[in-house]
């Protein structure tokens, strides 16, 4: 196995962090295969009791840590556990956030083992969370592990926020930030939950997109009919749909919505070269996705039609008989799923709204259509020219020997716009997943290389932070 230790003469981190480091490897593995083991599964109601020992679990280890007023916080849905560490008179403040929860792990007959029950294999963690986001939460924590072995105060203020509602559209955390603004108080928020770009070329992003997540309900009978006794009278509601979702979005790759499209802030010249800079190999990419053919918007290049421009896709519908064999019926309901993703400045309750409208325009008669807002987060950019973004930089190079490239990435983490509008901080994007880490898939793995690199950057990172004094990384 690769040996990730730094030689001396080389070591872009402390010597001491390095070798307190070297000896605690299998404990910081240890830790992730215990944390991943809790199925904290933010979205499925029968987990809430796990949501709860995952964070009590982060709890236990921040107060190992040294931490201070740290509370496992109860909210309406699910805990946000918060601690600081503030041992640096004059140092910057941190604000460090991960999220503890999980997507659902199924289909389970795809897994090679169970989702939760977790291991390290051929360089490889493997299960549920591993990459998205506990291994980060462990990094934060490993980092500091070594710090205090190795007799060092860590050299930045660190306030911790870790959450567990981010796959469920972070609405309890949204409403806990604005009256715990003062506990919030920093001069930069650090969030980890993305990652390296092409594999493992390592990034920091400076945009995700935002996203707006609806259902769309077409009910036709209290029961199915007969499709020979009533077909041809009614209006079926599978056909209805059907020709509603058409009406989303064309074969352009353009969503139809009326008003879409109003509030987007168009890519510069420069944004666009940016992104044809990048090293996106797209062929690569389409195998590794197993898809028959690429299909971006017309007019853009797959990487800007998968990172900095809005879509809008069905996640799921449901509708009818769908076992072996005929039955034959008409529906009595069907039903979709359906997520727009959204970039700068469009506004979630904005575009929920003109989708609302625009289904009710395009349905048939014959069927009553509802539209319903499930959640949603505005799409955020983060500041690359930034003194805390370019410290960011210089520990990812210190720590890989390459130079960072600056991406956007499709996704979402919704609480980023509101560190930046409601706390009014710089936001750095500091991830360590890789993009072909099956997130959200069966089969999710996070690399053990990526997970000590990680922990050294964070580590090397602090100091950079520090180097810059208490007044430079301001907003
Ligand atoms: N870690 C991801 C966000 C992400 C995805 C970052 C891809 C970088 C690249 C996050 O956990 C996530 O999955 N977010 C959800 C948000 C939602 C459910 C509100 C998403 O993007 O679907
Ligand atoms: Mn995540
Ligand atoms: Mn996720």
């Amino acid at each position: 196995m690769t040996d990730f230790a730094f030689a001396p003469q080389s070591c872009p981190i402390d010597p001491a962090v390095e070798s307190a480091l070297r000896a605690l490897r299998p404990i910081r593995a240890a830790a992730l295969l215990e944390f991943a083991r809790i199925p904290s599964v933010s979205t499925e109601p029968r987990h809430s009791p796990d949501m709860v020992t995952a964070a009590e679990w982060v709890a236990a280890r921040l107060l190992g840590l040294g931490a201070t007023d740290v509370e496992v916080v109860r909210t309406n849905l699910h805990p946000i556990v918060y601690g600081r560490i503030h041992e640096a008179p004059g140092a910057p403040t941190a604000l460090v956030y991960c999220h503890f929860d999980v997507q659902p792990p199924d289909p389970l007959e795809l897994w090679e083992t169970a989702p939760f029950e977790p291991f390290l294999r051929d360089g490889r963690f493997v299960g549920r969370g591993v990459a998205d986001d506990k291994g980060q939460i462990v990094m934060h924590l490993a980092a500091l592990e070594a710090m205090r072995a190795a007799g060092r105060t860590p050299p930045v203020n660190l306030t911790f926020v870790f959450e567990g509602e981010e796959e469920f559209g972070s609405e309890s955390l949204f409403q806990w930030i604005e009256p715990n603004r003062e506990r919030l108080a920093a001069d930069v928020a650090i969030i980890s939950d993305t990652g390296y770009f092409e594999g493992n070329v390592p990034a920091i992003t400076i945009a995700l997109r935002g996203i707006m997540y609806a259902q769309i309900d077409v009910e036709l009978s209290p029961v199915d009919l007969h499709s020979g006794m009533y077909g041809g009278a009614v209006e079926n509601p599978a056909n209805a749909l059907a020709r509603i979702v058409a009406a989303l979005k064309g074969p352009d790759g353009r969503v139809r919505i009326p008003g879409f499209y109003d509030d987007v802030v168009a890519l510069t010249d420069d944004d666009r070269a940016a992104i044809a800079a990048l090293p996106f190999d797209e062929a690569a990419f389409r195998a590794e996705t197993g898809v028959p053919a690429l299909v971006g918007e017309t007019g853009w290049t797959i990487l800007e039609s998968k990172t900095a421009r809005p879509t809008l896709d069905v996640n799921g519908m449901w509708s009818g008989f769908t076992g072996d064999g005929a039955k034959t019926i008409i529906p009595a309901h069907a039903h979709a799923k359906v997520s727009t993703r959204l970039v700068a400045n469009q506004d979630p309750a904005r575009v929920f709204a003109a989708l609302r409208d625009y289904v009710a325009e395009v349905a048939p008669p014959g069927v009553a259509v509802t539209t319903t807002y499930i959640h949603g987060g505005e799409a955020s950019l983060t500041p690359a020219e930034h003194p805390a973004t370019q410290a960011a930089a210089r520990a990812l190079r210190a720590v890989h020997g390459v130079e960072p490239v600056l991406i956007r990435e499709g996704g979402s983490i919704p609480v980023t716009a509101a560190f930046d509008k409601v706390l009014g901080l710089p936001v750095v994007l500091l991830g360590f997943s890789q993009p072909a880490c099956n997130a959200h898939a069966p089969n999710e793995w996070l690399a053990e290389a990526n997970f000590e690199n990680g922990t050294r950057v964070i580590v090397r990172f602090w100091d950079e932070l520090a180097s810059l004094g208490a007044e430079a990384p301001g907003p």
